[in-house]
């Protein structure tokens, strides 16, 4: 494959704009872009000079990847079309789910039909000979790298992590809604945490014993805070769930024995609270996602910084604020474009692959599955 990469976005909604934003100074190029809404597709491409397309089938031909950055229930088929057409694949989180009402299926069923699915998502990448990369941000923060080579270059082996995802709510209306995101805040934003955390022990086992770690079982607790009869609103949190969780606690035990906790929530005031703490047997390691401490920046009056982006879901742009230095940086985006493009150009696996996002999407519907049991233990399946 030759530079620059042709990359097709799929969806022109947040993630696509920051996926096309993060491709600049990259061997590539976005070759086009589509929606499902008209008006949406014709705006980005006005506003970044992109052709557009009227569907994924139409753009697919024009393209070398197809970027997937459309609403979760319709990441799989997307990545059937592609990988049938002989073109690479980015794909944004969560990499697939269970699409159906909690209502009509258990938590089981919903286990087993996932399974299937990923199954076939495999076998169909993986005859088809094309790249799959999964856009899991938090493998390519830069606190998380420093961490995978501390454990490369001392052979560490990691005995705990602790990991946590949460703030006040995702603003999408579609966000709490089981049958267009597959559950709540354990697939919406655990599987960040999750993902960070099976990467460290994958990359472990491998520099220990040749062999990835992989999650053996899971424990799980889900609620529903915010729907509790003695739930007090102040007002200051998103409460408008419909059928999902919104706090999950998800206890990870791997194939060695070790454990991970992951707890996520939408019950966090005062900005994002991302992070992994790893234990190990030789150090000691706190992976800052957001907020990193790069920048303190204060403002006497919230006027003085009305409207600008400084921090994901800070209520108020006054007093000290721990900006971020530039959206994309700590939280690893900028780095998982780049090896996106470097390894589809290169022929190589990317650093987040296949066999990673099934993983994680195996650990939290074998998580759902054992939420429903009230936390009973649930063993991760092997594809
Ligand atoms: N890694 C991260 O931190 C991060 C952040 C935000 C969103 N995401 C993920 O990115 C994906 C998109 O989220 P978003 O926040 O950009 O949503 P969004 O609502 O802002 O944008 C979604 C876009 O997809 C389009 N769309 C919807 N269904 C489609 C379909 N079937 N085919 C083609 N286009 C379709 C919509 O018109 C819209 O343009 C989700 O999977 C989400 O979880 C990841």
């Amino acid at each position: 494959m030759t530079a620059p990469l042709r990359i097709g976005i799929a969806g022109s909604g947040f993630a696509g704009k920051f996926h096309h934003k993060n491709l600049r100074g990259l061997a590539a190029v976005t070759a086009g872009v589509t929606s499902v809404r008209p008006e949406s597709r014709a705006a980005f491409g006005a506003e970044f000079g992109v052709p557009v397309f009227d569907s994924v089938e139409a753009m697919l031909p024009h393209v070398d990847v197809l970027d997937i950055c459309t609403p979760p229930s319709s990441h799989a088929a997307y990545i059937r079309a592609a990988a049938r057409a002989g073109k690479h694949v980015i794909v944004e989180k969560p990499f697939h789910g269970f699409f159906g009402s909690p209502e009509s299926h258990s938590k089981e069923e919903m286990l087993a039909a996932v399974t299937g699915e990923l199954r076939d998502i495999r076998d169909t990448v993986g005859s088809s000979g094309v790249l799959l990369g999964y856009a899991e941000n938090y493998i390519y923060a830069p606190s998380v790298q420093r961490e995978r080579q501390i454990l490369e270059a001392t052979k560490a082996q990691i005995l705990r992590m602790t990991a946590e995802e949460s703030h006040s709510g995702s603003h999408s209306p579609f966000y709490g809604i089981w049958s267009e995101q597959g559950g709540g805040s354990l697939i919406g934003k655990g599987c960040h945490p999750l993902g960070g955390v099976l990467y460290l022990k994958r990359k472990e086992g491998l520099a220990r014993r040749g062999s990835p770690i992989r999650p053996a079982a899971v424990s799980c607790r889900t609620h529903a805070i915010t729907k509790l009869p003695a739930f007090e609103d102040r007002g200051y949190l998103r409460t408008t769930y419909k059928d999902t969780e919104d706090y999950a606690f998800l206890h990870v035990i791997f194939d060695d024995g070790t454990v991970a906790d992951i707890t996520t929530s939408e019950l966090v005031l005062g900005g994002v609270y991302d992070f992994i703490e790893v234990f190990a047997n030789n150090h000691r390691t706190r992976c800052r996602i957001q907020p990193v401490g790069v920048v303190d920046l204060y403002s006497p009056d919230k006027r003085e910084f009305a409207g600008m982006d400084l921090m994901e879901k800070i209520s108020s742009n006054e007093g000290w604020i721990p900006a971020y230095p530039e959206f994309g940086w700590s939280n690893g985006q900028f780095a998982e474009m780049r090896d996106f493009v470097d390894s589809m150009l290169a022929g190589r696996q990317p650093e987040c692959d296949l066999a990673l996002a099934i993983d994680i999407t195996l650990a939290i519907y074998a998580g759902y599955a054992s939420a429903d049991r009230k936390g009973q233990e649930v063993e991760v399946p092997l594809l």
